[in-house]
């Protein structure tokens, strides 16, 4: 392929790169943003070796010890860029009202003078912003490559990190171009961490800028990320895509984009079952996604792993609902991961890694909080994530984390020892049931069956949860968070719970059987402050109950809220839960509930605009039932 020539800088396009609006597209973001160079990547082995080793170069990385830690890399950012950033995150629709009230929302015209064209006289971000650096041309299949179901992106970045990390978390490389053809569709992204370089100007280790813009043009389909390396807000393909443009897409096209785990459930006679799981950042869908079942009562299940984050989830011809994982790769929250919280998550850590805000040991591996539960006990020296002296003492004293409580592991699913046989396959997995559990230390129960997919529907659109550090901003506070959507629903809310409404009729009118909803908190505390329920591994009593009830075996028991099950119908083998503590997880307190229906309230007033009417007319019938 001819490789047009601009202004000095040759696009380079190698000749597997076959089309025309792709190569015509670079030109200009290449024009805008002003490159030193670019690169095309091929997703090779050799490639990403390369690269880590220039990032280690660069002081981005940190090589860990081999012997400890094999082919893994420890990257520290600016401790200004830990998080991903709600409040300068747009979606930015021709009509405001289609961003909807949970979303920030500025006019497509004005984010374009602001971020490429420029307006009375100021620059525009993107322009020249590139300077100095290598813009990366990174390949991406948001699916297994060539599924009916998956979507391909082509991410432009000036960040190594970005594109190394890109390796891991989706299908990277030449062979998305095959699939691309001369006229395939891709979703544009453009990343830039917002610190051109002039010459002789020295690089940091982690540039970024404090402007930040993490934009989305939904009907364009469009990404446009400015200033941050941080991964939810530069690692284009995961929320940004999987989740913002591609709600768009799924509403558009019949299709559910969602911030869901996918699992694989099978019992001892060797039925499958498939679950989805909504819960929002940081509340434990990696370790739900690779549970161990305990050991007793439970010999021959097994729970497998499709995703840890994001479902794509499409009717069939065949009457059934299938999810496939768009992304390839885990990039999971490291502090509490530990051989008992996710056990499979530590064996996929052993190797092949790169490791984001964690503390460096005096042997050149890694530690974060929670791993001293394993055994080891507190290390007497390491090294924080923003390169500090971290002892014991100064910890105590200080109350400084050694790792970022958002520090993150990249890691390629194909690490993980419980991956699912399934996961990469294109035609996904069939769906038996849909999962949505917030955080809340008081008010909704261990877990309840909704009776209807619309009250399941009241249930997911109501749902809260305590914030945690995924994000920037306050932690612990109770806010509404819709179907763990609310930083990534690309368009107005309530029409997303209208999209999900009128599934079921669709669904229904041809045919398909409806998987059943289930509602679940893992995180009632008592009356001392602590976690009643012990989680983890033992969420596979729960899991056991959900599929009791698909098979027909547990009758359940209804309250004001759905089904819940009975103390007798969960399987205690091994732990000792009394029905007392069981009470304090699964009461529904008749004040508490009404104090919950008044915050549903103030969502629904919030969320007025096209509310579809079914869920306020639920909201009358759940809150005469659990508060009369
Ligand atoms: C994530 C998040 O990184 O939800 O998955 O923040
Ligand atoms: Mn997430």
């Amino acid at each position: 392929m001819n490789a047009p020539v601009m202004q000095g800088l040759n696009l380079n396009a190698p000749s597997y790169v076959k089309n025309p609006k792709l190569i015509a597209w670079v030109a200009d973001m290449a024009a805008l943003t002003k490159p030193a160079a670019i690169y095309w990547c091929d997703g090779s082995e050799e490639e990403y070796q390369r690269l880590c080793q220039q990032l280690v170069e660069a002081g981005t990385f940190k090589k860990l010890n081999p012997a400890k830690r094999p082919n893994s890399f420890l990257a520290c950012s600016d401790p200004s860029d830990v998080a991903r950033v709600e409040d300068r995150t747009y979606i930015c629709s021709e009509k405001k009202e289609n961003a909807g009230p949970t979303n920030n929302w500025m006019a497509p015209s004005d984010m374009r003078a602001l971020l490429q064209t420029g307006k009375d006289g100021e620059k525009a971000l993107f322009d020249g912003c590139m300077k100095g650096r290598t813009m990366y041309v990174v390949p991406f299949s948001m699916g297994p490559l060539g599924s009916h179901i998956a979507h391909i992106g082509i991410e432009l970045s000036d960040s190594a990190y970005v594109a190394v990390n890109q390796k891991i978390m989706t299908r990277m490389g030449k062979a998305v171009y095959d699939v691309l053809g001369v006229d395939g569709a891709f979703v544009p992204c453009v990343h830039t961490v917002g610190a051109p370089l002039e010459a002789g100007q020295a690089d940091v280790k982690w540039p970024c800028n404090k402007t930040k813009y993490i934009v989305h043009y939904p009907e364009t389909r469009e990404i446009w990320s400015y200033g941050s390396g941080y991964g939810g807000n530069a690692l284009l393909g995961k929320k940004c895509f999987a989740l913002r443009i591609a709600s768009n897409m799924g509403r558009d096209q019949g299709w559910l984009a969602e911030h869901m785990l996918i699992l694989g459930v099978t019992n001892p006679q060797g039925k499958k079952y498939h679950v989805a799981a909504a819960f929002p950042s940081a509340c434990g869908k990696t370790n739900f996604s690779m549970l161990v079942p305990p050991e007793a009562g439970f010999a021959g299940w097994k729970v497998t792993t499709i995703g840890d984050d994001i479902a794509w989830v499409k009717p069939h011809a065949d009457g059934k609902m299938y999810a496939i994982n768009p992304e390839a790769g885990y990039f999971g929250v490291a502090p509490g991961t530990n051989m008992h919280t996710n056990p499979n998550c530590m064996r996929s850590l052993d190797k092949n890694v790169i490791f984001t805000n964690v503390a460096l040991t005096d042997d050149g591996d890694v530690w974060w909080e929670g791993m001293e539960k394993d055994g080891g006990g507190l290390p007497d020296h390491l090294i924080d994530w923003q390169g500090k002296d971290w002892t014991p003492a100064i910890a105590k004293e200080t109350g400084a984390k050694a790792a970022h409580p958002n520090s993150r592991f990249t890691v390629t699913a194909t690490n993980n020892p419980a991956l699912d046989p399934e996961w990469d396959n294109p035609n996904g997995v069939a769906i038996d049931a849909f999962i949505f559990g917030g955080r809340r230390s008081t008010t909704v129960p261990l877990v309840t069956e909704a009776r209807t997919w619309m009250e399941g529907v009241y249930m997911a659109a109501t749902m809260g949860s305590e914030t945690t550090a995924a994000a920037v901003g306050q932690m612990g506070v109770v806010r509404r968070d819709p179907f763990a959507m609310l930083p990534f629903c690309g368009y107005n809310m309530s029409d997303y719970f209208q999209h999900w409404l009128d599934m079921e009729k669709k669904l229904e009118e041809s045919g398909h059987t409806l998987p059943k909803i289930y509602c679940v908190n893992w995180f009632r505390k008592g009356d001392d402050g602590k976690f009643v329920w012990p989680g983890y591994g033992d969420n596979m009593r729960v899991l056991k109950w959900m599929i009791d009830r698909l098979e027909g075996t547990a009758t359940g028991s209804e309250n004001g809220f759905g089904v819940s099950p009975a103390y007798a119908e969960i399987n205690w083998t091994g732990l000792d839960f009394s029905q007392a503590q069981f009470d304090s997880v699964t009461s529904l307190d008749k004040g508490a509930w009404k104090q919950e229906f008044a915050l549903h309230d103030e969502l629904f007033t919030q969320l007025a605009y096209h509310l579809p009417k079914e869920l306020v007319e639920t909201k009358a019938k759940l809150e005469q039932r659990l508060t009369a």
